[in-house]
């Protein structure tokens, strides 16, 4: 690893936002975890476009606007979320500072549901995403909204990774009288009956599954 790459990392561990949320991040050997698999995927690939639905203070945004910052091929990352945790992506000038501080400025944010960047000028208009990474609402039947949404948009080669897929349990991130339970892990187990995917769910972190269409391997 660069000993650029280990500053950057370094100076996003100093919010402990950051090392939080299920990634398995470790800070005493700057270790990002899962966010090594975004990172590494994303300049693998290197797509031009990639959309992340959902984050808490942007780790899963700011792994794959790294990388593709350091592609170098002017890719950029669409990030939709209507910031329902609490007010932390309500203030444009504030979102563009809080990635400007980790040296990214490819990240375009959508103050919106998924529900509603579907019927807006800019689903329309975006082009074939590469990566498309779900990481909303953590219900079933919210995941296969999020990934019915991109599946058909999707690079010939493209993947959709799916957060938080490891434990159905509860989740209290939107406060005590809204707790719901998780049951991302149900939609993937649904997706691996289809011989049409192929699905990889890595028990890492909260879980971690990659999903991409069988026949784009030949
Ligand atoms: C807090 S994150 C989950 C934590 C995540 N594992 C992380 O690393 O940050 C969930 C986010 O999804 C967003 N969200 C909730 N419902 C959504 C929806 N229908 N469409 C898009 N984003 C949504 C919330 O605003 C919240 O910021």
């Amino acid at each position: 690893m660069s000993g650029d790459m280990n500053t950057w990392i370094a100076e996003l561990f100093r919010d402990p936002d950051l090392v939080r949320m299920g990634h398995a991040q470790r800070v005493d050997d700057l270790n990002l975890g899962l966010g090594w698999l975004y990172y590494g995927l994303a300049r693998t690939m290197r797509p031009a476009v990639v959309v992340v639905i959902g984050s808490y203070r942007g780790f899963v945004p700011m792994m794959l606007g790294k990388a593709l910052a350091d592609n170098g091929e002017g890719g950029q990352v669409h990030f939709i979320d209507p910031s329902y945790v609490d007010d932390f992506w309500k203030d444009p000038a504030a979102v563009n500072a809080h990635f400007a501080r980790y040296g990214l400025n490819n990240i375009r944010h959508y103050l919106m549901t998924t529900q509603q960047f579907v019927e807006s000028a800019a689903y329309h208009e975006l082009a074939a995403p590469g990566i498309v990474f779900v990481d909303g609402y953590h219900t079933e039947e919210q995941v296969r909204f999020d990934y019915e949404a991109f599946r058909d948009r999707l690079t010939a080669d493209g993947v959709t990774l799916f957060h938080d897929t490891r434990y159905v349990k509860p989740s209290r991130m939107y406060g005590p009288d809204r707790i719901y339970t998780r049951t991302v892990k149900y939609f993937i187990d649904k997706l691996r009956q289809d011989p049409a995917l192929q699905v990889l769910d890595l028990p890492l972190g909260d879980g971690l599954a990659l999903v991409r269409r069988a026949e784009a391997s030949a």
